[in-house]
């Protein structure tokens, strides 16, 4: 690949050193990030290239030491990065900064805004002022983008102002995990799957996103935000999404993008009048996770606060494809493991011909199941009911047609942000979020946040190291059904 520039501003902050240079670290020993190539780290304050060198250097230093191929690799990694200080709200060292980074329409520059949303409109008029908004420049804007639909608005206009909507790329990092992008290979790859696709055939569909973390240092970002906004408004409705959309005719990026808009306009509006009956919100007091004390979310914050870190939603898609089929959400912090999983189960056969559970002379047919775990154990099972072998006569057990994707694919899976930094700079913008789905989430999510603040009711609490409130199992149960456990 052509050399480029990439800027990272909040370049010592956490996702830069977590995330972003550990995934640039990888594509240049995979051979993609070529010499001539330049990373800037742009903070507010000062320090040299060496002393930023070294920063990284010790935040790659775990995954240097898994892969000799990465160890050999990091000190000429090193050499093709910069520090440079910039003060955003200062114009004094931006001239000086542009004039460096040049703005030939031939190079590709992305400027990777890994800074707070309220700083997004400044960083955009700076780069404009300075001249460097024009071909060329790529930005990469983090979630969240606002806190509902009118300041997601205020942000998208300002980057709109400057830039055309091609240069923007809205990172949701879950689009970037291998899995993910697997859900459209396994949708669109395989035929066996899309003439079952639909409410004749799908009794339901689970979405989990289960995590172990708490707030970690992230308190004061969270309790702004609660798990509705953090990962629902993004993460959950994308994978939803992914699930329920029609075929897009290519792997164009508007044609998939303007299939995800379509299922994100055909939600079943909640608020006010259905919230109570359709979502669940909680908060995790102390617990044990893993084996492990952890205090409750009120004794890491420090203050009393409303703010939900566990959802669920029963939510639904309107449409001839979808008409009555759930779609059941949950995610939430402080769980029993972590886990990310999308189960489809599928409608029971009509007719039992190996008898009547009614009259006891057999046990009720599992109804098939395509689970897809995104993580860990990435892999995907198709449950289906077999005959258990040897004398005792038909008699029926349900079992897993078991795809791991280490075992097939072994190596390592790349990290979703090494798909998403490389795209960004060949301009695709497939696995990113277009303005009009993030407007579409928010306003499904607003009412639902309206709602809740309406009702006053305080977030359930759940125990750190379980599953989240017990009206999240009762959400689910109430229809007959039971949130997915592998057996
Ligand atoms: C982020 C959220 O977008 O996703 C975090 O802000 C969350 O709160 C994280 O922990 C989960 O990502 P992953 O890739 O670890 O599942």
């Amino acid at each position: 690949m052509a050399p480029f520039d990439l800027v990272i501003f909040g370049g010592t902050g956490d996702l830069a050193m977590r995330k972003l240079l550990p995934a640039l670290l990888h594509r240049f020993v995979d051979g993609q990030i070529g010499p001539g190539t330049r990373i800037y780290g742009v903070a507010r304050d000062s320090r040299s290239d060496e002393a930023w060198r070294e920063r990284v250097r010790e935040a790659v230093a775990d995954i240097a030491a898994a892969d000799p191929r990465v160890a050999e690799a990091v000190d000429a990694f090193l050499a093709l990065l910069h520090y440079r200080q910039l003060d955003l709200a200062s114009e004094e060292s931006w001239p000086a900064f542009a004039a460096e980074i040049g703005n030939s329409p031939d190079r590709v520059r992305v400027f990777y805004l890994a800074v707070g949303p309220s700083l997004f409109a400044n960083v955009a008029d700076r780069l404009d002022a300075v001249g460097l908004a024009g071909a060329g420049t790529r930005v990469v804007v983090e979630k969240p983008i606002g806190k509902d639909s009118a300041s997601a608005q205020v942000i998208n206009e300002a980057l709109g102002r400057v830039f055309d909507e091609s240069q923007v790329f809205r990172i949701d990092h879950y689009l970037g995990k291998e899995t993910v992008q697997n859900l459209t290979a396994l949708r669109f790859g395989n035929a066996l799957f899309e003439p079952l696709w639909k409410a004749e055939h799908i009794d339901h569909v689970q979405i989990t996103v289960a995590e172990t973390v708490g707030v970690e240092g992230r308190a004061a970002y969270y309790d702004r935000s609660g798990a509705l906004r953090d990962m629902v408004q993004n993460h959950l409705l994308q994978l939803l999404c992914l699930v329920a959309m029609e075929p897009p005719a290519s792997l164009a990026a508007d044609a998939i993008r303007d299939e995800k808009l379509k299922v994100l306009r055909a939600l079943r509006p909640i608020g006010n009048g259905n919230a109570a009956q359709l979502t669940v919100r909680g908060q995790y007091r102390a617990g044990a996770v893993e084996g492990r004390a952890v205090p409750g979310y009120l004794d890491e914050l420090g203050e009393p606060s409303n703010t939900e870190t566990f959802v669920s939603i029963k939510a639904e898609v309107q449409n001839w494809r979808w008409a009555g089929v759930p779609f059941y959400l949950r995610t939430g912090k402080r769980l029993a493991e972590r886990m990310s999983e999308i189960v489809v189960t599928f409608r029971r056969v009509p007719h039992s011909i190996f008898g009547d559970p009614a009259d006891g002379s057999a046990s009720p047919l599992a109804p098939n199941k395509l689970v897809i775990r995104l993580q860990p154990d990435e892999g995907v099972k198709l449950w289906l009911m077999n005959k258990v072998p040897g004398p005792g006569g038909m008699r029926m057990r349900e079992v897993a047609m078991d795809l791991s994707f280490a075992e097939t694919f072994g190596g390592r899976q790349p990290d979703a942000y090494e798909r998403l930094l490389m795209d960004v700079v060949r301009g695709n913008p497939m696995l990113f979020m277009r303005r009009d789905e993030v407007d579409a989430a928010w306003h499904w999510i607003d009412p639902i946040r309206v709602a809740w603040e309406a009702s006053h009711d305080a977030p359930k609490p759940y125990t750190a190291g379980g599953w989240g409130p017990s009206a999240a199992v009762a959400l689910i149960e109430r229809d007959g059904r039971t949130w997915h456990e592998d057996a």
